[in-house]
């Protein structure tokens, strides 16, 4: 079947336990989300990445999947998610699901009976080996770190054997080589596709195939010792070919999550008619303040992050399609990243416009749009995410204990997991009762309620940002070039296409800033498509993170796109 039009939509992201309770019980859940359609509707956006809703002990909240046919009891029912897939459908929104076949948790039924033994028809399921002895020390099998916690290898006495896991112990990883495993994921993929799903988000989708020695790793690399064994390892291409054809049969979108994975490499699963992936969720976007992980922080640049902009834009230009993002439930919220809380208004809508207008397919993430920043929770106890609570425990231990949960604060992904502010009254009108997780005491002016109201907000300015993209075919399908790179608080880029020239600039700054046009654009002949101020400035000066978008015929442009 023929696929959807992904390259002109955008989607919503919605982590289902913070995004609105429907029942009562302080969870999010899909009665929430029935709820909540034509809000998302009316933001703009074409559809909806739900992040994983299966059954799951949520040792990483829903990616360790314990039934990956089932809804979460939390969540509601199958029934429940088909009235929410008609309902959305109804609406024109596409639905994807996340499809998370690196692991499994521990308490799938695969995996209890692989435990038992070594002669079951699951024994091969999971990747076990046997230990190494040292003497009369028994050693895991090779060196490598989890990237949650601790070694990557358990221990199972009643196999004798370790099994992998290269996130927490209770997600141990699938085998892939073992063809019955990827059987059972193209039954997965059809159970959901044969109901009527759009596409999936694959969950580290590039480290399903494992190098077959699993050699040690370089030992000073926690974390990721083991990465360059189980990242694009030998069979990926194969195994990513064998689920294609089936999300081929349906038109399914695919779009692989893909941690730490250069461009050149993703080019390899994006481009020709055979690709096996749509799209790519990169990370070089999420590394402008940071080394590998947040958790190794660093000064905010913005070189940094324009050159991961313009690095993906340029690459993929022509070959393959970007997905574009800046938040999503791994990440802190952006405005207290590489905006500023004290800008708040401003710079969430100057980020918006920074890159809603490049080439690829958008994604927002649930609470973004009205610009949600991190919460600062009072001790680690009041953390629930797995990474989280490791890193504080694990790293820098010498430091005082403020400034690791300061570190804490800026680098967690609970940051971003707070509940949805849909409005000033009690929990945030998320729920009638105690959310499972801190509500971001900000909640009385930071809401959907509040923001609805003025048009000058956040919320206001991504529809605007969402309706602009679809009507212009340079924002569309345009060339993406980038001017003044070496700028250390002014992003400015230019799509254009045909005879239409879209020029976004963008100050990254909470002092103003001057700047002219490019030499080529004929003065005075731009028309302002957008600013984030309600007033006219001063030509020649950029408030506080002050954005503008100028739409330029071509003939009042530079010549020779792309740059
Ligand atoms: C992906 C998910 C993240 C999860 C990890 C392990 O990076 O986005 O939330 O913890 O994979 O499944
Ligand atoms: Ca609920």
């Amino acid at each position: 079947m023929e696929q959807f039009d992904f390259r002109s939509m955008s989607f919503y992201q919605i982590w289902i336990r913070s995004f609105a309770d429907g029942n009562g019980d302080g969870i999010g859940d899909l009665y929430g989300v029935y709820d909540k359609l034509e809000y998302i509707a009316s933001l703009g956006v074409d559809g909806i990445w739900f992040s994983p809703i299966y059954p799951s002990p949520n040792a990483d909240y829903g990616y360790d999947i314990s039934d990956y046919r089932n809804i979460h009891p939390d969540y509601g029912t199958l029934e429940q998610f088909r009235k929410v897939l008609d309902r959305a459908h109804g609406l024109g929104l596409k639905v994807i699901l996340d499809l998370v076949i690196n692991h499994t948790s521990d308490m799938h039924p695969w995996f209890l009976e692989s435990r038992k033994g070594r002669d079951n028809p699951y024994s091969d399921y999971y990747i076990w080996r046997d230990p190494k002895w040292k003497g009369e020390t028994r050693l895991p099998p090779n060196n490598w770190f989890s990237q949650f916690e601790g070694l990557a290898w358990e221990y199972c006495p009643e196999r004798g054997q370790y099994y992998l896991h290269v996130f927490a112990k209770k997600q141990p990883d699938l085998n892939m080589d073992n063809p019955r495993v990827r059987e059972e994921v193209k039954g997965v993929m059809r159970f959901w596709l044969d109901m009527g799903v759009d596409g999936f988000r694959e969950d580290v989708i590039t480290y399903i195939s494992k190098h077959p020695q699993l050699p040690d790793g370089i030992p000073f690399l926690p974390g990721i010792n083991g990465l360059p064994f189980y990242k694009d390892g030998p069979n990926l291409m194969a195994y990513l070919r064998e689920f294609r054809a089936v999300a081929r049969e349906y038109g399914a979108v695919q779009i692989g999550e893909a941690p730490m994975t250069p461009v050149k490499t993703a080019l390899t699963y994006l481009t020709g008619e055979d690709r096996v992936l749509d799209m790519m969720i990169q990370f070089d976007t999420m590394m402008a303040d940071c080394i590998v992980t947040e958790y190794v922080h660093l000064p905010f640049s913005l070189i940094r992050l324009k050159r991961a902009f313009s690095k993906w834009q340029k690459a993929l230009a022509g070959k393959a399609w970007n997905a574009l993002y800046l938040e999503n439930h791994d990440h802190p919220r952006v405005i207290s990243r590489y905006g500023s809380e004290r800008f708040w208004r401003e710079s969430g809508t100057m980020l918006a416009a920074a890159y809603l207008f490049q080439q690829g397919t958008p994604f927002i993430y649930q609470g973004q749009e009205i610009g949600m920043t991190n919460i600062r929770l009072g001790s680690i106890e009041e953390y629930k995410d797995v990474s989280s609570i490791n890193a504080y425990h694990r790293f820098f231990t010498h430091r005082p204990k403020e400034k690791r949960l300061r570190r804490i604060h800026q680098s967690s992904r609970d940051s971003a997991r707070t509940p949805m502010q849909w409005s000033g009254s009690g929990f945030a009108g998320f729920s009638t009762v105690q959310p499972w997780f801190a509500v971001n005491p900000n909640y009385p002016a930071v809401n959907v309620e509040t923001e609805e109201k003025d048009p000058q907000s956040i919320l206001n300015f991504y529809r605007k940002c969402l309706r602009l993209r679809k009507s212009s075919a340079a924002l569309l399908k345009g060339d993406y070039r980038e001017y003044c790179p070496l700028r250390r608080r002014l992003y400015m880029y230019e799509r254009r296409y045909r005879s239409e020239c879209v020029l976004v600039v963008c100050s990254f700054s909470a002092r103003e800033q001057a700047w002219r046009l490019p030499k080529g654009f004929a003065k005075g002949s731009g028309v302002l498509l957008l600013c984030n101020y309600p007033e006219e400035g001063v030509p020649g000066r950029l408030r506080p993170y002050e954005a503008l978008v100028l739409r330029f015929r071509a003939s009042d442009a530079p010549a020779g796109c792309p740059g």
